[in-house]
């Protein structure tokens, strides 16, 4: 497991994609998606596919739930499993809220994979080591790009 769920307050989220500054021509990913919120907010108000990935099955059902009533199965996906084995390279911009030492450990990952100039936000966790290009230090908004 990488981090217990711990749904971040929805202005939280909206400031997230604002400061990615997804749009359509996004696709988001939320690594941990918990309940969906970050992905059907992408769809729902920025217009980005989206897609999470769930180790909980009950979260990963519950997430599938709230896509059908958000209306926004033709922009979101949610995979089950654990996100270090699933592949992650059509993402354009990363969302995360996670732990502190999880972040660090998919660095390598998110080297390997990512586009660069793919834009990672986390909330609340910084990544040991890397040049942050944007925060809200307020709201614990962490920005940086590969
Ligand atoms: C703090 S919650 C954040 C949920 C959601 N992203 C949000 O911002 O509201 C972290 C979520 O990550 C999931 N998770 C933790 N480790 C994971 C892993 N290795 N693979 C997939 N999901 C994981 C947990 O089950 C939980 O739902």
């Amino acid at each position: 497991m990488g981090a217990a769920y711990d749904p971040a307050p929805m202005d939280k989220v909206y400031k997230m994609l604002i400061m990615a500054e997804v749009g359509r021509e996004d696709v988001v990913f939320d690594l941990g998606c918990g309940d969906g919120r970050v992905l059907i907010a992408a769809a729902r108000r920025f217009g980005s596919r989206a897609i999470g990935i769930e180790i909980d099955p009950f979260r990963f059902l519950f997430a599938w739930f709230m896509t059908i009533i958000s209306g926004q199965t033709h922009r979101v996906r949610i995979r089950f499993g654990n996100f270090f084995n699933k592949s992650i390279g059509e993402a354009t911009a990363v969302m995360l809220f996670l732990y502190g030492p999880t972040n660090n450990r998919l660095k390598e990952k998110f080297k390997r994979e990512l586009k660069p100039g793919t834009r990672i936000v986390s909330y609340i966790w910084e990544f040991d080591d890397w040049q942050m290009v944007d925060c809200l230090p307020e709201d614990k908004i962490y920005m940086y790009v590969i």
